[in-house]
Formats: C-alpha cells, structure tokens, sequence
C-alpha cells in the first residue's frame, strides 16, 4: 500500500460465489461455503492491519431462507462454528462484533453463539464487524418505517421532524457511517437487497473472484481502487 492509499471508513462485501468455487473443483457446496470462512478471516485481519472502522459482510440474505433446507442447515453450523471458535482470535485483534437482519429468525443456538460472541467483544475498540444475517433491505427499510411509526405514535417526534437524517436512525445500522466501499465477488452485477438505503453514495467495487478466493491481496487491491476514485456525491 502506497502512502497516498485511502483507507476507507467503512467496507462492506457481498461475499458471493462459493457455491460456483465448490463446483469447479468438483466439491459440494458447504465446502465452498467453508473456504469461505477462512477470507472472512483473512479480509477481518487486513481491515483490522489497515485501520478500517467498520467491515460489514453480508453472510446470509433474507432470500437465502429458499435454499434447499440442508444447505441452510450446514451455513447455520458453519456459522455457528466460526462464532465458537473465532471469537478469541476476533478478541485479541481488539474487534467488536455485532450483527444487522432479523437475527431472532435464526436458529436458537446460533443466536446464543452470536450474542455470547457479541458481549465478549463488546468492549473491543478496533474494528467494528458486523454480520449481516437473515438481512433484506427492504426488510431493513420496513421494520424502520414501523419503528418511525411507534415514536411518531409515542409523540417523540412529529411529521414534520422526518429527514433523511432521523430516518437513518431507525435502521439496524443507526450506529454506523454508510460504508464508502462495496465489493461484491463473483462478478455478479447487482445488490441483492443488501444495505439499499445505505449505499446511495458508496464506491462500488466488483471482482470476478469468487469469495474463497478472495484474500488479503485481492482486499488491498480493492481499495487501491477505491483510493482512485473521485467521490463528488453530486457536487463539483
Ligand atoms: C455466497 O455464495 C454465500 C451465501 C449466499 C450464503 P453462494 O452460495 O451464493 O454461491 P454461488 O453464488 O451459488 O456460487
Ligand atoms: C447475496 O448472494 C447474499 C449473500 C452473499 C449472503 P446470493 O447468491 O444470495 O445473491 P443472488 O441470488 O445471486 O442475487
Ligand atoms: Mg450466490
């Protein structure tokens, strides 16, 4: 990485495309999906090297929920796993884990490893990384409306108060700055309802790569590009 690199704030991946690495080599699908883990490893330890705040990846879509059931069943466990065993390494690289989507769809021992994970990490103020599961923009966008309504109900705000601005606040990502970056891998062109309100001005990055084979090398190279962007958001 050069000194004129710049490092953005927030990175987000549509990590795609494991079920296609699997298939070339002639492998099933959830050894795709396993290879996968370990560039969620990878990308987790270059953000953390390079002073990346935020890294949200997007792990399970609320459209995923149509996959054949066994397929579900291995993600879950597999996702499962990943939380048990890579919660001390993702605490001594001083990360905080948190999770975005309608986690309480998912299976209940996840949601134990998943909390257990987030509390132990809650602390940490390095990275921030946070899971993207059982997540669907729309969805997003609808459970926040619903949350607007109640505090409009409540008589917190009045029609008059909504802006762009407090809208943000009632999504699962109130907490964090849109991302500046978004990679999707596999080459497929489009978002697939992930984070819609957040990446209105996002840099878009798309490698043909499929996600096992996305590694460090293939992040700094993402955002070298980035770093030659020039973001106007609609101004001069
Ligand atoms: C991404 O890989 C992982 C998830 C969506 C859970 P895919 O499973 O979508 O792999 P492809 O796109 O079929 O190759
Ligand atoms: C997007 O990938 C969801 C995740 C990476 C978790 P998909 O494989 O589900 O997306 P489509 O079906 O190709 O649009
Ligand atoms: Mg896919």
């Amino acid at each position: 990485m050069s000194s004129k690199t710049v490092i953005p704030k927030h990175i987000a991946v549509i990590m795609d495309g494991n079920g296609r690495w699997a298939k070339e080599r002639g492998l099933p699908r959830r050894s795709g999906h396993q290879a996968g883990a370990e560039s969620v490893r990878e990308c987790v330890e270059a953000c953390s090297e390079l002073g990346v705040d935020f890294l949200t990846l997007y792990a399970f879509s609320s459209e995923n929920w149509n996959r054949p059931k066994a397929e579900i069943k291995a993600l879950m466990k597999l996702l499962e796993r990943f939380l048990r065993e890579k919660t001390p390494e993702i605490c001594e690289r001083n990360v905080r884990l948190q999770a975005i989507g309608r986690i309480t769809d998912l299976p209940e021992s996840c949601q134990k490893a998943l909390s257990e994970a987030i509390d132990r990490s809650s602390e940490n103020t390095g990275l921030t990384l946070i899971l993207a599961l059982s997540y669907g923009g729309r969805e997003e966008i609808v459970d926040g409306i619903k949350s607007l309504i109640r505090h409009l109900d409540d008589g917190h705000i009045d029609r008059g108060m909504i802006t762009p601005e407090l809208f943000s606040k009632h999504l699962y990502t109130r907490y964090y700055p849109d991302p500046d970056l978004l990679i999707r891998t596999s080459g497929e062109m489009r978002l697939s309802n992930f984070l819609l309100w957040q990446i209105s001005y996002s840099e878009i990055y798309i490698t043909n790569k499929n996600w096992p084979d996305f590694r460090k090398q293939d992040l700094h190279n993402a955002i070298e590009d980035f770093s030659k962007r020039q973001r106007r958001f609609g101004g001069l």
